[in-house]
């Protein structure tokens, strides 16, 4: 039986809903925090009245939630944030707000309560644009192309301050774009934005098709979270970590050839001059020889899964729950 209870804020999110399966399979204990921000409560709702699950509808902004939801936890993941660059560009404010003070502040209140790790998702988008093909390190440059990336480094910067005075180990993950199943789906990311357009018969255009990013199955970041959680705690304190691997950074074009080896007939176009300006290709070195993380998943055995279910009808509703299936509009907090 594993005694350690971990609190993911944010965990109703597209790759929380996944974490927490993971993790309660592994015995550990699991609190929820989160607002639900996209109307998105179905995704931990078969949750509900598992043995040591637990969910609190809250803001962690709140000081008095953030206090109650601590108690008792033994580590913390952080996936709350205003995630992705349309979603910060709409509401400014609101992302400072929430992915820089309050993580802050989280950072600050956590001291003192035995707290074993706290494990920051931060992202790859944070190396935005690359001056040649040579892969980002950890180390390596950034260069952000947008608020999330911006607020993202902010966040990251006072971390690595901070780490040496906690009394925790902190720990930084820069993710890779996030694709495959997950009870919250968001398609409003490439590689499953791409397959639903094309599998639903619709055509499909596509911006600056020889960028290079890279990608990481839902499942794979949810090993790595674990595999941070697991490990010796002087190989994880005060470090920063890439999160994906070597044969996932993709550029567009080859994500819609995978597509269409599937759908032969779909009826795609190019445009060059687009307006996302990231480009670049990530090194996962670190992650596998310092902590042994290998992902196993593919982007192509995502897209031929994801293909399949939305031929058989899974995602028949994406239109008429748009919120629910991507991060457009943040709705009222109603605590
Ligand atoms: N999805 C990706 O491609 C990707 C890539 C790199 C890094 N990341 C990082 O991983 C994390 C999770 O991403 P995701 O795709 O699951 O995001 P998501 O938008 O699906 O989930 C975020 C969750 O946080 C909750 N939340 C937001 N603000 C909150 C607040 N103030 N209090 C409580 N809950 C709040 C939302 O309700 C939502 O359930 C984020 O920090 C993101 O930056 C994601």
């Amino acid at each position: 039986m594993n005694q350690r209870n971990v609190l993911i804020i944010g965990g109703a999110g597209y790759i929380g809903s996944v974490l927490i399966e993971q993790l309660l399979n592994e015995g550990y204990g699991v609190r929820v925090l989160d607002r639900l921000m996209y109307e998105n409560g179905d995704s931990i709702s078969a949750y509900i009245g598992r043995p040591s699950f637990e969910f609190v509808y809250g803001d962690f902004g709140n000081q008095e939630t953030l206090e109650r939801s601590l108690n008792g936890i033994t580590d913390v993941v952080l996936l709350a944030a205003m995630v992705g660059d349309p979603i910060c560009k709409k509401y400014p404010e609101l992302t400072q707000a929430v992915n820089v003070d309050y993580p802050k502040n989280l950072f600050k209140t956590m001291k003192g309560k035995g707290i074993s790790n706290f494990v920051f998702t931060s992202t790859c988008s944070n190396y935005g644009l690359r001056k040649d093909d040579s892969l980002a390190n950890e180390t390596s440059e950034l260069n952000p192309q947008s608020l999330y990336a911006e607020t993202k480094i902010e966040f990251e910067k006072f971390i690595l301050s901070e780490a040496a005075n906690a009394d925790f180990a902190p720990t930084i993950l820069r993710i890779s774009t996030a694709f495959g199943i997950s009870r919250r789906m968001r398609f409003d990311l490439t590689v499953s934005e791409f397959t639903r357009e094309v599998a639903s018969g619709k055509d499909l255009l596509v911006y600056d098709q020889d960028t290079w990013r890279p990608y990481c199955n839902v499942a794979d970041i949810s090993k790595a979270i674990r595999t941070v959680l697991e490990a010796p705690k002087e190989k994880v304190h005060g470090e920063v970590f890439n999160v994906g691997s070597d044969e996932n950074n993709f550029t567009k074009r080859m994500i819609v050839d995978a597509i269409v080896k599937h759908i032969p007939d779909a009826n795609v176009a190019y445009n060059e001059g687009g307006v996302d300006p990231r480009n670049y290709r990530v090194s996962f070195d670190k992650v596998k020889t310092q902590l042994g993380f290998v992902a196993d998943h593919s982007v192509e055995s995502a897209i031929e899964e994801l293909v399949g279910a939305i031929q058989n009808q899974l995602f028949a509703d994406v239109e008429g729950r748009k919120n629910f299936h991507g991060n457009y509009q943040v709705s009222d907090f109603k605590g």
